[in-house]
């Protein structure tokens, strides 16, 4: 019997709860799927601040790098807003995702049809949307040296980020952007801001180069971020995968999560490269939205986007697409029968809390898997 193992790391705010109702998958796939999860647990964020004064410890990291995935919650909070800058709740997700390797960010953006209606977006503009935003993750702006803040000798102070690229981390996220291209509808947009920044001009010629030798067959459309992301309220579904850099792809992947009608809707996969020897890849499942503190704590959450996060650790990770096509179904299944969170909650629909969704989709999960 295979057995894998999961690094559970709820963090802060609402991530616990939503947490709570991956657990409650994990153990019904114990008993049915033939499969064994084993999981452990550990603080990160403000959690492991107010535990141990930093934001992951070395010990978490070391069960980071021993499991198969990462299973993450959520970081952050006011709470914490005076805790030093190197020991912030965000910096235990930063550093997971730097010592782990993990550079390929894939966020889609999936409107459920049942949800066309809380978008922000005209139903006929959402409708069917089916967006891959391919993220670069550990390089970029997130972590260029130098990144400091310098006081000059008039007194006033300096602020520095630095934006770095070199060849090979973008050829690597690119073949990452056309090989799922080549699996959906063949298409990528690659945004920078060659205009601008040396960087894109960089990152356009080595998406161009690469495009020529690895995948000349997937279209490739170059886009300025800054159109890009204007193109993404105009008319989304122009697009399939779009390929950017880490900033860039932080501001891009929240806007078109908001066009599908709720950030707490929406799971992403952070992937390593495969291992020379086993081919298997480190790999984190987040969900998109944060810790969501003003609701924490109150069984308000959406747990949807912590659940189809999870769904992608069973597609990407264990090869498990046929259960993680179920969990995905279950969800739409539940979302049809109108049931809703808080966040998504429509005029005529049955608000319900975070664990009573977690039960519906975990129900409706029992159904489709007997
Ligand atoms: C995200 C978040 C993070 C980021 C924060 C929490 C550091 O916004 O995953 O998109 O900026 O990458
Ligand atoms: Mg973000």
């Amino acid at each position: 019997m295979t057995t894998h193992h999961l690094l559970l790391l709820p963090g802060d705010g609402i991530g616990v709860e939503t947490m709570a109702e991956v657990e409650r998958i994990i153990a019904f796939l114990n008993e049915k799927s033939g499969v064994t999860f084993k999981t452990e647990s550990d603080l990160v964020g403000g959690a492991a601040y107010d535990a141990h004064g930093v934001a992951i410890t070395d010990e978490a990291m070391e069960k980071a790098l021993k499991s198969d995935a990462v299973i993450f919650g959520a970081v952050g909070g006011p709470k914490w807003d005076g805790v030093p800058y190197a020991v912030r709740p965000e910096a235990g997700l930063l550093r997971l995702r730097k010592d782990l390797g993990l550079f390929a960010n894939l966020r889609p953006a999936i409107c459920y049809p049942a949800l066309a209606d809380a978008s922000s977006l005209k139903r006929e503009l959402v409708e069917g949307l089916d967006i891959m935003i391919v993220r670069e993750l550990t390089g970029g702006v997130y972590f260029g040296e130098p990144k400091e803040i310098v006081t000059l000798e008039d007194g006033q102070k300096r602020a520095v980020d630095t934006q770095i690229y070199t060849t090979h981390e973008i050829e690597r996220i690119a073949k990452v952007a056309f090989d799922l291209a080549s699996k959906r509808s063949n298409k990528v947009h690659s945004a920078e801001k060659r205009n601008v920044m040396r960087t894109g001009v960089l990152w356009n010629e080595v998406v161009t180069a690469t495009h020529k030798t690895y995948a000349p067959n997937v279209e490739l459309n170059h886009i300025l971020a800054d159109n890009c992301a204007m193109q993404l309220v105009r008319n989304p579904k122009q697009f399939d995968v779009i390929v950017t850099d880490n900033l860039f792809g932080d501001v891009l992947s929240d806007e078109a999560a908001m066009a599908t009608g709720s950030l707490g809707m929406l799971p992403s996969a952070s992937l390593g490269a495969p291992d020379p020897a086993t081919g298997k890849r480190k790999a984190l499942y987040e969900p998109v939205h944060g810790s969501a503190p003003d609701i924490a704590g109150k069984n308000l959450a959406n747990p949807i986007a912590t659940i189809a996060s999870f769904a992608m650790a069973l597609r990407y990770s264990f090869d498990m697409g046929k259960e993680a096509d179920q969990l995905e179904t279950a969800i739409a299944n539940v979302l049809d029968q109108g049931l809703r969170t808080g966040d998504i909650m429509q005029p005529g629909m049955k608000q319900v809390s975070c664990s009573d969704m977690g039960a519906a989709v975990l129900a409706e999960l029992g159904k489709l898997a007997a």
